[in-house]
This record gives structure tokens, C-alpha cells and sequence, in this order.
């Protein structure tokens, strides 16, 4: 099993772990509420080469002819790629690959304006991903871009402009065939926050010069591995039931916290997930987000002393193959060299259990999420764990994991605000 969880920071109650066979039967038997949008449960073991060969052969062209890829999406149509490439890229930018720059996830004059100034002295390519078609923040900042590289590329534009949208659909699938873009689909059966390993992430992922493959076959293991109805054999499914007791118990507050500042956009991807999926009829855990050692400054006081509705879950990695060594220092007058014989990971290490335990007795119930390696392949690996995590863990409050009804009623509110006449 490539991730482990560890329970030694909490009392433990099973509880809620009672109804897990029926809602496994639920989810895998395709019964449940939403399950019409369960496509993403055995995508990746049931995708074939004209998938990966399409993705490839499209991240091939734009790395040759571009050297930014603008993704146009929001929420689920951008997080997920975001998440990936900057947990696996590089801190600073790499000259030597396509960027891979955002827009549409934000509505920011100052934003689009710097972005196409930026864009001016580059070659470029768009992908505009919308599985509905008719977002109105990711149409603005496309409605912006298209027109900059139609007045740039001419005729040439449309052959950098790629669509990830519906299969037969919406207002994107409408323009995308009528302009001649390159369309990738994204599964009628495949909710936004769900879809990253489609097209939606692939697409990107593979132009960020990372083995998508390697992710979809993480993620395909995964499936397998976490088929088991049993919690005690299934880490994901196990996770779902002690934070359902932990919230009935009143800590309706989860922390994800991390020691590499590369996760912060994958702990946004999670947010969203667990967010969008469990947050409705008055429920749900309210998901929250740290980066330590960073935070250990700023939100470790609260974590640590304040109001008692909290528990985090800690992520770490066994392996990690870009580690760095604290040289010694003969002087020693910064009073290191009692660590100078142990990696920065394994410093890292140390304070997630210092961390922890300290948590633990001000109040905080820990889980500890170990992943064995720090790469591709295991993050596909985790992602599939907390989808299928989210889909037990919304079904054990009685939720529908697939829908977001509550998103609408600020898009309502907008437009109408906007003058729209129609709705
Ligand atoms: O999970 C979801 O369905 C949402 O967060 C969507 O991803 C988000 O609202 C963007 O929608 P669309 O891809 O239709 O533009």
C-alpha cells in the first residue's frame, strides 16, 4: 500500500465505520445519489493508448512551437493541473520548458493586463477548459485572450488554441467547432473537482514535461488497492470514517498541513474537493489548509491553544530524492552541528511528530497520512486516495459527493446585479 495511515495522535472511535460495506456496495454498485457522475472511479484502468497517444502527441507540438501554455479554467478545470506541476516542478522558473501560466481563475484587470504584456515577447498556446462551457470568469479572461491571439497569429491562431469541454455541449463545444480548435473531452460522467485525471490535468501535466503516464497508472493502482470494504485494509475509506466521528464529536474544522511549500496549490485541489463535495444541507468539515514550517509561525498559535474545533491531517513523505544535507560548521556558534549529521527531510520528519504531539495535547486530534515516495507516480496515487476518501466520507453524512447546488446562487445574484435579462 503506497500510503499509510497513522492513527497514534488520536483516540479512535469506529463508530460511523459500520455503514461502510453498504455505501461501499453504494458507490462501487453505481446507486447512489449523483452516481451518475462516478465515471472517474476506474478512468484510469480503463483508458486506452489512443488517450495517451493524443495527449502526447498534442504536448509534443506545443512544447515545440510554444513557450507558454496558457490554461483558461476555474475550480476544477484548473486546480488539479496546478496542483501537480507545481508539487513535482521546479521552484523557480525552468527555461528550458513550456510555462504553464493560468488565467480565468480570477476576474483581475491588473491580472490580464500584466499576463498579455507578459505574453508579448513569447510564443504561445491556449487551453481553455470549461466541462459546462458557459463559466462566465474563465469566458472573460478566453473572451480577452482570443482575440490577442487572433490579432497576433491570424489564421495560424486557431491551431493554438486547444478546448476541453463537454463532448456535445455548451457554448465552448459551439465556438470550438465553429472556430476549428482541437477539442479534448472531458466524460459526461466526470464532475469538475473529479476530472484531473482526464484531459482536464493531463493535457497540461504533459506539457509541464511530467509522465502523465506514470500519474494515470498511480492512480489505476490506487483503484485497486483501495477496493477493500474493510477499513482496516483500506487507508482511504479509514480516513473517511475517523474524520466523520471527529466531526460529530464537534471538530468540524480539518487542517491538511504539509512540510513542502510546493503542495500549497495541491492543498487548494483538496480544499476544493472536500469542500464543494461535503459542504451542503448545514453539513460538512470545513476544510482548511498549512504549510510548516511556515505556518508553524503565524497559525500554529490558534492550532496549538485556540478554539477547540480543530483536527489536521498531516501529510508526509517517506522518500524524498532532492534532499539536502546541513554542512558542519567548525565554530558552530549558531549551535547546529547537533544536525548537521540528518537531512532537511528528515529534519522535517522530526517536527511532524514534535508537531503533532504537541498539537495532540493542546487538543488536536492528528492523523498522519504517509505517502512512500515524493513523485509522479505517487501522486497520482493520492489524489485517487482522497476522491474515493471524499466520495465515502460525503455518502457517511448522507450527502450527494457529486453536485454543488450552493454554487449557483452567486452566479444568479451576479448576473443579475450584471443586467442580464436571462438566466
Ligand atoms: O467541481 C466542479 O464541478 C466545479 O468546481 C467546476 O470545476 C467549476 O465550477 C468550473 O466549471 P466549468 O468547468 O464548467 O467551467
Amino acid at each position: 500500500m503506497a500510503i499509510t495511515l497513522n492513527t497514534e495522535f488520536l483516540t479512535i472511535d469506529y463508530e460511523k465505520s459500520k455503514l461502510v460495506p453498504h455505501i461501499h456496495e453504494k458507490i462501487h454498485g453505481r446507486t447512489g445519489a449523483g452516481s451518475e457522475y462516478l465515471g472517474w472511479l476506474d478512468w484510469s484502468s480503463n483508458l486506452d493508448e489512443d488517450f495517451f497517444r493524443e495527449i502526447e502527441e498534442t504536448a509534443q507540438r506545443i512544447q515545440s512551437n510554444s513557450d507558454v501554455l496558457v490554461v483558461i479554467g476555474i475550480g476544477g478545470s484548473y486546480l488539479g493541473s496546478k496542483a501537480i506541476i507545481d508539487m513535482l516542478g521546479s521552484h523557480f522558473p525552468d527555461k528550458n520548458k513550456t510555462e504553464i501560466l493560468y488565467a480565468g481563475h480570477n476576474v483581475s484587470g491588473s491580472y490580464l493586463k500584466e499576463l498579455l504584456n507578459y505574453l508579448d515577447s513569447k510564443e504561445v498556446s491556449l487551453n481553455v477548459i470549461s466541462k459546462s462551457g458557459t463559466t462566465t470568469e474563465p469566458a472573460i479572461a478566453f473572451r480577452v485572450l482570443r482575440q490577442y491571439m487572433e490579432e497576433r497569429y491570424g489564421s495560424e491562431a486557431k491551431n493554438r488554441i486547444i478546448a476541453t469541454t463537454d463532448p456535445d455541449s455548451g457554448a465552448l463545444f459551439q465556438m470550438a467547432n465553429e472556430k476549428g480548435y482541437q477539442r479534448f473531452i472531458i466524460p459526461r460522467d466526470i464532475g469538475g473537482r473529479y476530472s484531473v485525471l482526464t484531459a482536464v490535468g493531463m493535457l497540461p501535466v504533459a506539457v509541464a514535461g511530467f509522465s502523465f503516464r506514470e500519474i494515470i497508472s498511480g492512480a489505476a493502482n490506487a483503484e485497486k488497492e483501495l477496493m477493500d470494504s474493510n477499513i482496516e485494509d483500506n487507508p482511504a475509506y479509514k480516513y473517511a470514517v475517523i474524520r466523520q466521528n471527529l466531526a460529530q464529536k464537534g471538530y468540524t474544522t480539518e487542517i491538511l498541513a504539509s512540510f513542502e511549500s510546493q503542495l500549497v496549490p495541491f492543498h487548494e485541489w483538496w480544499k476544493q474537493l472536500f469542500g464543494e463535495s461535503e459542504g451542503k444541507q448545514n453539513k460538512g468539515i470545513f476544510p482548511a489548509s498549512v504549510i510548516y514550517p511556515t505556518d508553524l509561525h503565524s497559525m500554529g498559535q490558534y492550532i496549538q491553544d485556540g478554539k477547540r474545533n480543530l483536527f489536521e491531517t498531516m501529510i508526509s513523505f517517506t522518500h524524498h530524492n532532492d534532499d539536502f544535507h546541513l554542512p558542519e560548521d567548525e565554530q558552530n556558534l549558531d549551535e547546529l552541528n547537533y544536525i548537521s549529521n540528518i537531512s532537511l527531510h528528515d529534519f522535517n520528519k522530526k517536527s511532524l511528530i514534535g508537531t503533532a504531539s504537541a498539537h495532540n495535547e493542546g487538543g488536536v486530534p492528528v492523523l498522519h497520512l504517509e505517502v512512500e515516495k515524493y513523485d509522479v507516480y505517487h501522486v497520482g496515487y493520492l489524489m485517487y486516495f482522497f476522491m474515493k476518501a471524499c466520495a465515502m466520507s460525503a455518502y457517511l453524512m448522507d450527502i450527494n459527493p457529486f453536485d454543488q447546488p450552493g454554487v449557483e446562487f452567486y452566479k444568479v445574484n451576479t448576473k443579475k446585479l450584471l443586467g442580464k435579462t436571462t438566466i
